[in-house]
């Protein structure tokens, strides 16, 4: 069996930390008998430097052709200074708006060996292990009508929330198929005692959820979400909800089990799929040899599950990450006293030997 793999490095620590996960894939390929093919496409700052702009149209094409792509990050000093509809991060809303990847998931799990990169108590949030889907192509992100209008003299801002049943639906129907291959729980977040938009999403909730009497469902108010996240992290499996409230807690349950440099995550829709870690370029520690890689050899990890079916290699990446850091390898960024320090590819050499 073999798949293609559309490979965008981009900016800073981009091609460290991909260049690591490919050694990983390429263990993984010898233990499961698979190959995988990859293609190179560019992306971000360095595909301004060298075509104008942060997405060619090579890189859409070689992506639309691929069974899934796996991306670095983009960005850095060199092109901050950009109007905002030229800089590399363009490049980002672009592929996920051509490719309509319409989910985006952010597993957010505490390690037992870096419990203390929690800025919880250990007691509340061990055990964590919880995934938001964040619908990504809607709500009052793109709702019209949407400006800055004149009113009476005085200037008005002016966003619309919005969402139809079908953009509601796919997500929904994702997240229970998500739920049911994870502990079978699915928690729908909105507002509903304010908003029309959040009426509509759990009408639907409700509806989808007939197909699944396998899945336990329950509703949270946004807000009350937000406390419960670090009140009760633990008890929540997958967490559904809209672009801006899923901005907010998916962000809020990074924090939760810690560090920035473990968190992966998944965009996909029906027909693509792109995987990249949660952080960006890091340009502070690009080039040293210092990254971390895990959160993008995670995110190859949910590649594996989500796109390729490969659920045992998927758990295999997981377990060997795992026992790495119970052996007390730390790349700085996760580094405290009596640990071993290493950097990109020691640490890499160990979860290949895992
Ligand atoms: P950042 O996530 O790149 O870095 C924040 C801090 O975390 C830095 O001190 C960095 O050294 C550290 N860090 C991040 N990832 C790390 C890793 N794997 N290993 C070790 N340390 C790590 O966020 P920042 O500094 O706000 O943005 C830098 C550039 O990245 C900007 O140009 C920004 O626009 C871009 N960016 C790109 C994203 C993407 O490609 N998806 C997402 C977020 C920011
Ligand atoms: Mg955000």
């Amino acid at each position: 069996q073999s798949f293609r793999i559309a490979v965008l490095k981009g900016d800073g620590i981009g091609p460290e930390i991909v260049d690591a996960t490919l050694r990983v894939l390429g263990k993984v390929e010898e233990l499961f008998n698979v190959k995988f093919e990859y293609k190179e496409g560019l992306i971000g700052g360095i595909a301004i430097d060298e075509t104008g702009t942060p997405l060619p149209d090579e890189t859409l094409e070689l992506c639309r052709d691929s069974d899934a792509v796996l991306l670095g990050a983009v960005g850095g000093p060199k092109w901050d200074n950009l109007p905002t509809d030229k800089r590399p991060e363009r490049g980002l809303l672009k592929i996920r708006k051509e490719l309509d990847l319409y989910a985006n998931l952010r597993p957010a799990k505490v390690w037992e060996p870096l419990i203390d990169a929690s800025p919880l108590k250990p007691e509340v949030v061990r055990g964590t292990d919880m995934l938001v889907v964040r619908e990504l192509t809607g709500d009052v992100y793109y709702g019209e009508p949407r400006g800055i209008f004149e009113e009476g003299g005085k200037r008005v801002g002016v966003n619309t929330m919005r969402y139809t049943e079908d953009e509601i639906r796919r997500v929904v129907i994702k997240s229970f198929e998500i739920a049911r291959k994870r502990r079978k729980k699915l928690t729908s977040v909105d507002k509903s005692n304010v908003l029309e938009v959040s009426g509509l999403w759990k009408q639907v909730v409700e509806e989808v959820s007939k197909d699944y009497p396998d899945v336990e469902l329950e509703h949270l108010y946004v807000d009350n979400c937000a406390m419960q996240l670090v009140r009760r992290p633990s008890s929540f499996d997958v967490i559904v909800t809209g672009n801006i409230f899923g901005d907010i807690l998916s962000d809020e349950a990074g924090v939760v089990v810690g560090s920035l440099g473990m968190l992966p995550s998944a965009s996909v829709g029906d027909k693509h799929a792109l995987y990249e870690p949660v952080h960006g370029s890091a340009p502070d520690i690009a080039g040293k040899g210092v990254a971390n890689p895990i959160a993008t050899i995670l995110s190859a990890a949910m590649m594996l599950k989500y796109s390729f079916g490969m659920d045992k290699a998927s758990d295999l990446v997981e377990k060997a990450v795992e026992e790495t850091l119970n052996q007390g390898y730390r790349t700085p960024d996760i580094y405290s006293q009596g640990y071993n320090r290493v950097g990109t590819q020691e640490i890499t050499d160990k979860i290949i030997e895992n």
